[in-house]
């Protein structure tokens, strides 16, 4: 994206080693260097609700393709608050993720704060096979388990005049070291209209693979919007806010020209640097044309009818 960072493709130890082994390798060296070490596997440990998982998958959710495996979806990450690298799994597991909190606030009847775990046993789970297109062209298809978006939007009781939902990640300098550079808009902040937060393809996840999120794909809780680039699905949310005027999101705040609000997937839209036509599928060798909505227009086409002077595939 905007910011140069390593190659794609390079073999982490992770992917070389089974999970299980690596693990253990990582935790015995913690012990040896101490409780830095160890405090990085916090956030792994403990998990919301997670005699929730494997949830029954919605068999309305189908792929054209196969599931990326973990192996390699968990190991080529965009979680910038921690590293630029795709390799940001040892990062990312120094967030603590339980217990977290979201706040719900701004134009609704009542504002709260709930707890992730309280909120996944009160909406109830699913998983859905949806795929994943980032705007960097290569794309994954992944079993996610979560709870449509809409759920959280019926908890909350917006009044009439909000317009836009807006979401933000959380901000903690301590263990998100990139947070601590100041040309960066921090907190990481996402939005959607109301209209696309009530559409069924709007997800909140909760869990990939049957178990609850790994750290690095954005625990304990982030959106799936599988119509969109990936980088309108804003991970380890811990504020919901209803608000009237379009929000400014953070890639906007960085590069507006290249990251727009609506960033929905289009091949015969560019981005100012590179082709959007085909995507590299992860795991594989293969490019495949990439489709417009991802594939998704059926459901989501409509939500854009007269707005077509707006900036829809940016
Ligand atoms: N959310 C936060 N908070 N920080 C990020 O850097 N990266 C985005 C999105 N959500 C990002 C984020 C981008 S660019 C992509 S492609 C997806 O997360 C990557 O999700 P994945 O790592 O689960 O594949």
């Amino acid at each position: 994206m905007y910011i140069k960072r390593q190659r794609g493709w390079e073999i982490s130890e992770r992917e070389a080693t089974p999970e299980s082994v690596f693990l253990n390798r990582r935790v015995l060296l913690g012990s040896a260097a101490g409780l830095v070490a160890a405090s990085a596997f916090e956030g792994r440990a403990v998990y919301a609700a997670g005699d929730l998982y494997p949830a029954t998958r919605n068999g309305a959710y189908t792929l054209d393709r196969a599931v990326t495996p973990e192996k390699y979806s968990a190991n080529y990450n965009n979680f910038y608050e921690f590293s630029l690298s795709k390799t940001v799994l040892p990062e990312a597991n120094a967030l603590k993720t339980k217990p977290w909190t979201i706040k719900v606030d701004g134009l609704v009847e009542k504002p709260f704060e709930i707890d992730v775990e309280e909120l996944v046993r009160k909406v109830g789970l699913e998983e859905r096979l949806y795929r994943h297109r980032c705007v960097e062209a290569w794309s994954m298809s992944v079993p996610w388990t979560g709870f449509p978006l809409a759920k959280l939007v019926a908890l909350a009781k917006p009044l009439s005049g909000a317009k836009y939902l807006q979401m933000q990640t959380f901000m903690d300098k301590a263990v998100a070291p990139v947070q601590r550079q100041f040309i960066y808009p921090w907190p990481y902040t996402e939005g959607l209209t109301m209209a696309e937060a009530g559409n069924d393809l709007a997800f909140l996840a909760t869990g990939i693979y049957g178990k609850p999120l790994p750290n690095q794909f954005g625990a304990p809780i982030r959106l799936a919007v599988p119509w969109k680039y990936g980088f309108k699905s804003i991970k380890s949310i811990n504020k919901i806010s209803f608000v009237e005027a379009r929000p400014k999101t953070f890639w906007e705040g960085l590069q507006a020209a290249e990251y727009g609000f609506w960033a929905n997937v289009n091949p015969a839209v560019s981005h100012p640097r590179w082709s959007q036509a085909s995507e590299r599928v992860l795991g594989t060798d293969q490019r495949v044309p990439t489709l417009i909505y991802n594939g998704y227009g059926d459901q989501v086409a409509d939500l854009y009818k007269g707005l077509e002077k707006e900036r829809l595939f940016v």
